[in-house]
């Protein structure tokens, strides 16, 4: 067994079916790691998409002036599902944030149509990334009690396996998945024959695969 391997046996309590991120201890958050990539991309003149928006908790928190927020139900800027707004969409963005519907086949969608519009230095991000336990990642959402992620998660493991594409997942604030592209000719592959229908304990099986790191080690990445 590898190091990493053991280490995650280990907050891994198989008696309540949970792993033991320990959230609120890590410091940062997703609004902290954005307006990074903000900062390294143009600052307060950078172009920022947020898909996803709800009370705009995020987006009202990023420091700069040109931004676009995709909800078909509330917060942002554009009253529609990101499918009706990438359709139409001729615009270039320096930092996007995919945070919208969380089944696997839309943020699947969302994360390509993405890299079609992301700029050439520019960085997308992701939400939630990393479940606690079955029911967080189940589809469809079982109740209001808990935190969500859905199964982006399969999403994740497919970007991990990209050609062409840099990924890693920053261990704050539930999992913040963050890529670039390193050349036009990228290539995510596509699972969903085998990770469809999948549930936690596949999670828990590809989960050593996935290129996590801390808050210090994503800022040495983003540079
Ligand atoms: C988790 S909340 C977003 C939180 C926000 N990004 C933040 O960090 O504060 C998810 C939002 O996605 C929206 N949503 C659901 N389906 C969507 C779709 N197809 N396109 C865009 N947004 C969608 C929901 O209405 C909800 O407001």
């Amino acid at each position: 067994m590898d190091l990493k391997r053991s280490i995650y046996k280990k907050i891994y309590n198989s008696k309540d079916g949970n792993i033991d991120w320990k959230w609120h201890k890590k410091k940062f958050n997703r609004i902290a790691l954005v307006n990074r990539l903000i900062e390294k991309t143009g600052g307060l003149n950078s172009n920022y998409l947020e898909i996803g928006c709800d009370q705009n908790e995020l987006f009202d928190s990023i420091t700069c002036y040109n931004k676009i927020g995709v909800d078909p139900v509330s917060g942002g800027t554009h009253k529609m599902t990101s499918d009706d707004f990438f359709k139409d969409n001729k615009k270039k963005f320096n930092v996007i944030f995919i945070d919208g519907l969380h089944e696997y086949s839309q943020v699947r969608k969302d994360a390509l149509n993405s890299l079609d519009c992301i700029d050439e230095n520019g960085w997308i991000a992701f939400h939630d990334f990393l479940p606690a336990n079955y029911l967080e990642q189940h589809i469809p959402r079982l109740g209001n009690g808990w935190p969500w992620t859905g199964d982006c998660w399969k999403l994740a493991y497919e970007l991990s396996q990209a050609k062409n594409i840099e990924f890693k997942i920053v261990e704050i604030d539930r999992g913040v998945g963050l890529m670039r592209k390193i050349s036009a000719d990228y290539f995510v592959p596509d699972f969903s024959d085998d990770l469809l229908k999948s549930e936690f304990d596949k999670f828990l099986e590809i989960l050593d695969e996935l290129p996590l790191c801390n808050f210090d080690e994503a800022i040495s990445f983003i540079g």
